[in-house]
């Protein structure tokens, strides 16, 4: 199928590459002109696992192709996929101007009718608006679209494995006929008929992927639905983590056990720092709004945020009760981004812990293997080390912000000797205090006593 992609950001550029890698033909478009010409030149703006090798092969083949002109991707697809940003407004809200000028331009320079497709995480009854918006934009005010909802599930790091192999497609169409057409769009993923690029071609056998054909409100539900009932379940580990740490028990252990319990799963109950990124603080205050213009109070979020936020305090009091005065200190941040592989730092719990150790008085060193060009720019004080034993050299303690493997494979014998002080606060409980106690470091981490 001939394919449009508009917005060329994580979800778009993702979406585009793998749509184009399954077979189809997909133009893409930014407002980021710069962007636009620099995919055109063969670059790949953002750093996910397997896109580069993606792109350059769907270029190969003459699968996709990119314009700054917007008129010319709308008029090129039979099917246009939105992926533009929704970021929060000061309210919280999700800002759906972006949405709105896409509706604008579509109804303008379509030339035949199109199944107009949002990707970008929106709140419920955006699909209506949208529907409205491209008839009132319509010449003559008639609709020649169909809409439908079909929302994303990708991780930042996996994000193409997690598109080849996903646990389920939602597709929110008002008719049959728009479900077809996705349904078709998403065979190749249905039928396994593509070539994996993570695994190369032997996947590890799978379930039969649920493609779910739903309305477009519940579509628009499911995706919020479930990034906050994510976030829910990392604020539930981290005050299970305070508990244990007043009560004398080990938070792995708990979390463990209560994860064997399939009702409960073992995913997402690493207690810490908690979560940071693009989608879940965003996502959790937009549902929270979304609830709340409907009438409906939804506490038990506005307390996964309380709780998420209060993670950066606790992470500083142990950074405190350790090092006692923090002014003039050496410290050496391990970790810059919201999460292991990526290069993204949008809300990222690093940032923060960096920004209140400088308002201290502190020596910031700073290291990570893809997020330091990032943070530069808004952190211009910091001494930054590609290598992370370089930050550890005379460092007073380490403070471990993201859950980096490499940061986890580190060898302490090594970087002990490098320390000003053997001292180590753990914000993702990478390490075993024994062994790290073993090695004769005063370590602090998350619900272990
Ligand atoms: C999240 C969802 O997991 C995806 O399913 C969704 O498609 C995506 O948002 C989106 O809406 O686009 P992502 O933001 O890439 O994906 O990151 P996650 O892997 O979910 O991690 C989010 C944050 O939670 C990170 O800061 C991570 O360190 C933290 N986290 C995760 C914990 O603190 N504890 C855990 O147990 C798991």
């Amino acid at each position: 199928m001939r394919l449009s992609v508009i917005g060329c950001g994580y979800v778009g550029l993702v979406t585009g590459a793998c749509l184009a890698a399954a077979g189809h033909e997909v133009t893409c478009t930014d407002i980021d002109a710069e962007r636009i010409r620099r995919l055109q030149a063969g670059e790949v703006p953002i750093y996910e696992h397997h896109l580069e090798e993606i792109l350059a092969s769907a270029r190969k083949a003459g699968r996709i192709s990119y314009t700054a002109d917007a008129g010319e991707a709308i008029r090129a697809g039979d099917a246009i996929f939105i992926c533009v940003g929704t970021p929060p407004k000061e309210s919280g809200e999700a800002d759906l101007s972006a949405i709105d000028q896409v509706a604008r331009q579509i109804a303008e320079q379509a030339r035949s009718p199109k199944l107009v497709i949002e990707k970008s995480t929106v709140p419920a009854r955006t699909g209506l608006e949208l529907q409205r918006a491209l008839a009132a934009y319509s010449s003559g005010g008639k609709s020649n679209f169909r809409v439908a909802s079909n929302p994303e599930f990708l991780r930042e790091g996996t994000a193409v494995g997690d598109f080849f192999h996903p646990d389920r497609i939602v597709v929110g169409v008002e008719d049959e006929s728009a479900a077809a057409d996705l349904r078709e769009i998403y065979r190749p993923i249905l039928e396994r008929k593509f070539h994996c690029p993570v695994h190369k071609g032997s996947c590890p056998s799978q379930h039969e992927v649920a493609f779910l054909v739903t309305t477009i409100n519940s579509a628009e539900l499911i995706k919020h639905a479930s990034n906050s009932f994510l976030a829910l379940k990392i604020s539930y580990a981290n005050v299970i983590a305070d508990l244990c740490e007043r009560i004398g028990a080990d938070v792995k252990e708990v979390t463990h056990a209560m994860g064997l319990d399939p009702r409960i799963g073992g995913q997402f109950l690493s207690a810490g720092l908690g979560f940071g990124g693009f989608c879940f603080p965003k996502d959790v205050q937009a549902f929270i709004h979304l609830a709340a213009s409907v009438g409906v109070d939804f506490d038990l979020l506005k307390a996964t945020e309380r709780v998420n936020k209060q993670r950066i305090d606790r992470f500083l009091e142990k950074v405190h009760k350790a090092l006692w005065v923090v002014k003039g200190k050496h410290v050496a941040v391990l970790g810059l981004a919201f999460k292991a592989n990526t290069d993204d730092i949008r809300f990222a719990p690093a940032l923060e812990v960096v920004k209140r150790l400088l308002e201290e008085g502190a020596i910031v060193h700073a290291t990570d293997p893809e997020a330091i060009s990032r943070t530069k720019a808004l952190f211009p004080k910091v001494t930054y080390h590609e290598d992370p034993y370089d930050a550890l050299r005379g460092a007073d303690a380490a403070l471990v912000c993201t859950e980096w493997d490499v940061f986890r494979n580190l060898d302490w014998n090594r970087a002990k000797p490098l320390m000003a002080r053997g001292l180590v606060v753990d914000g993702r409980n990478l390490y075993s205090p024994k062994h790290m106690r073993d090695l004769g470091f005063e370590y602090y981490s998350f619900g272990r006593s």
